[in-house]
């Protein structure tokens, strides 16, 4: 369905985000059929490119991330696209764009800022200097928002300084993840889950995101950042919520985030004594990963003195009533084993056997949601095993992966995202008080390394990160579930 008339102005529109992300998923949305003929894309940065330069640019990015490119749709989608520049600390850019902007003041308007955070607090400045905000505008922000609570507020304050918070689009991408949003089907489109959906039914739930790459050139920012905020005040904790929350009685933006929000303000408070057992960082050395030999985090960093963590893991709690006693244990790195993020989901095993031993052992059964690579939920069930053979049991998945049953391109989450941001619709983007209550759970892990300045423990590249994460998960008897 095609969506209302807009103008998209990219700010960082020569970015690695606008490369990667912006202008293929645009390309995507208009390849589909879902830009009216009146959807512009207006892309500035402060690089002096001519027209005809940024046009071989966003064509570069194209050819670079997209497949099967259509030479008709990409000429169509680059008509699109117009360039300005824009030093968004001085004036003279900024006219243009009034100029190109106040020429349809009633059209849907969308400032993307793709650029470090540093700049929001100019380029949001400028657009207030500017009168560019009407009744249609919205704001798109990425992460990091801030390197903790103080900073996100005082970053949030900047922003609201110029737009009311129902114009202000927080991405976390992760939330455009198709199989996220099937997180909310699988859970309240099913009567099957939601009555087992709690501590009686449910032993504990793990959510991994590992990654093989390295941090690679982003080291710079990587080294000020670190695994925790990078990953989990952001990405893990919308996961955590969307696994814990309780029903939202509709899919109403605020009725969703209404329902993370208490989610997060659930979370038990991590104490010293808690980090001490309950958390494990880690940095990776050098080792082998995707087939090579790939160097350490600080030989890449150019630095040996880095306290940075490159994994963590932790045993988070939930204090309510759902959740009592039942643990969500939490892990992601750079340069593990593979590259895989799922949830899973343990049920409680069950509570009496009426098999021999024959039988075999009886496993849990475990839902498995797949985000990447593979997308899919899988279910982890006993049957018999076939034949006459007397009464042997077998684990076998209930398998349904997205790719077999649906035959279609799984749709980036930028595809998704940035058209919820033309239609308005905020259900996918974080609100200021979860990202406050994400912080406020996130700074006192933060203040506890800051006062230990210990070393992380050093993993091999290549491998499921420091051994000290298994034996956090195996005291409790448990083990992560990394094959699937
Ligand atoms: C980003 C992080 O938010 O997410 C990166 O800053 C990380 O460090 C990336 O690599 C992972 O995203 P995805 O979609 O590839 O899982």
């Amino acid at each position: 369905i095609e969506v209302d008339d807009f103008d998209l102005v990219v700010f960082g529109g020569t970015g690695d985000l606008a490369h990667r992300k912006l202008l293929p998923a645009l390309y995507h949305r208009d390849l589909d059929g879902q830009l009216p003929a009146g959807a512009r894309i207006i892309v500035t940065s402060r690089r002096e490119f001519t027209h005809d330069e940024y046009q071989a640019w966003a064509e570069g990015a194209l050819g670079e991330h997209v497949k099967d490119l259509e030479p008709a749709a990409v000429k169509r989608f680059l008509a699109r696209l117009t360039y300005i520049a824009i030093d968004v600390a001085a004036e003279a850019g900024w006219a243009d764009l009034g100029k190109i902007l106040n020429a349809r003041p009633n059209v849907i308007r969308a400032f993307y800022l793709a650029v470090a955070p540093d700049f929001f607090g100019t380029i949001c400045d400028g657009i207030g200097r500017h009168n560019l905000v009407t009744s249609k505008t919205r704001v798109v922000i990425e992460k990091p928002i801030g390197k903790d609570g103080k900073s996100a507020q005082a970053l949030n304050e900047t922003i609201g300084k110029v737009f009311k918070e129902h114009q202000i689009f927080r991405i976390d991408h992760y939330l455009g993840k198709e199989t996220v949003q099937n997180l909310m089907a699988l859970r309240f489109a099913n009567a099957l889950f939601e009555p087992l959906w709690n501590a009686a039914h449910i032993d504990h739930v793990q959510i991994t995101v590992a990654e093989s790459l390295g941090v690679g050139g982003r080291a710079g920012y990587y080294d000020t950042a670190g695994a925790l905020r990078d990953m989990v005040q952001n990405h893990i904790l919308q996961l955590l919520c969307l696994v814990a929350m309780e029903p939202p009685e509709s899919m109403n933006a605020d009725s969703v985030r209404d329902e993370k929000l208490k989610v997060l303000k659930a979370l038990a408070p991590i104490t010293p004594e808690l980090a001490e057992k309950h958390i494990v960082r880690g940095q990776y050395k050098a080792g082998a990963s995707d087939g090579g030999a790939v160097p350490g985090y600080l030989d890449e960093l150019g630095r040996d003195d880095s306290l940075t963590e490159t994994f963590v893991a932790i045993k988070a709690q939930i204090a309510n009533w759902r959740w009592a006693g039942v643990p969500f244990y939490l892990r992601t790195g750079k340069r593990l084993a593979t590259r895989v993020s799922e949830i899973v989901v343990q049920f409680r095993p069950i509570p009496h056997s009426i098999f021999g031993p024959e039988a075999g052992v009886i496993s849990a059964n475990r839902l498995i949601i797949r985000l990447q690579p593979d997308e899919g939920v899988k279910m982890q069930v006993m049957i018999k095993d076939p034949g006459p053979g007397g009464m042997r049991l077998r684990q076998v998945p209930l398998d349904m992966s997205f790719a077999d049953a649906f035959k279609v391109r799984n749709p980036d989450a930028y595809e998704r995202l940035i058209m919820d941001v033309i239609r308005g619709n905020q259900t996918l983007f974080m609100r200021r008080d979860e990202v406050d209550a994400a912080w406020a759970w996130v700074d006192p892990i933060l203040e506890i390394w800051a006062a230990a300045k210990d070393q992380p423990k050093a993993y091999t590249s290549g491998t499921w990160g420091p051994s000290a994460s298994i034996a956090l998960i195996e005291r409790d008897g448990r083990t992560w579930a990394e094959d699937g």
